[in-house]
């Protein structure tokens, strides 16, 4: 990922909603447990802007640099047992992330009775359906135009080769 993306992305896209956000609910939203409540009581413009702020948080936590390679065991056993193996999991978020339609989320989520692939459109994302999430990847074209113009697959590529952090779903999937 580009520090044009980076910077864009994080310094002004993100940003724009928490401003927004803090305009909208001022005093209202002071850490993360707040926010969840606000996404999950919330619906319209709020919604959109409280939702935005908590997926770019998760997405920005679901990479580190020099990220990629081999998930640790128990993400693996865990990714194998859902969905056959690491890759077979690779694979059907790939296609999930690359298949939808427009401006949204592909996320990795725990339903309650497992781990499934999910994508979400606009700012929609698992908080209100009880649905935790692990790993999400941004579908919205600022987040890969400036690095893979239209090609959304070299994108969600990179994010698995160089950028997820695997760690990061090891601590989502300790608290399921
Ligand atoms: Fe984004």
């Amino acid at each position: 990922m580009s520090e044009e993306t980076l910077d864009l992305h994080y310094g002004k896209h993100h940003q724009s909603y928490v401003d927004t956000l803090n305009d909208l609910a001022a005093g209202a939203v002071s850490d993360d447990d707040d926010l969840v409540k606000l996404i999950s009581e919330s619906e319209g413009t709020l919604f959109n802007q409280a939702a935005q702020v908590w997926n770019h948080t998760f997405f920005w936590r679901s990479m580190k640099p020099s990220g990629g390679g081999d998930p640790p065991g128990e993400v693996a056993d865990a990714l194998s047992s859902a969905f056959g193996s690491v890759e077979d999991f690779k694979d059907e978020f790939s296609a999930e992330a690359a298949g939808h339609f427009g401006s949204g989320w592909a996320w990795l989520i725990h339903d309650g009775s497992g781990l499934k692939v999910i994508s979400t459109h606009d700012a929609h994302n698992p908080i209100p359906h009880d649905q935790r999430a692990l790993l999400t990847l941004d579908l919205w074209e600022h987040a890969y135009y400036i690095d893979h113009r239209n090609a959304r697959p070299d994108y969600i590529s990179t994010f698995f080769d160089h950028l997820v952090s695997w760690d990061w779903v090891a601590n989502q999937l300790a608290g399921v």
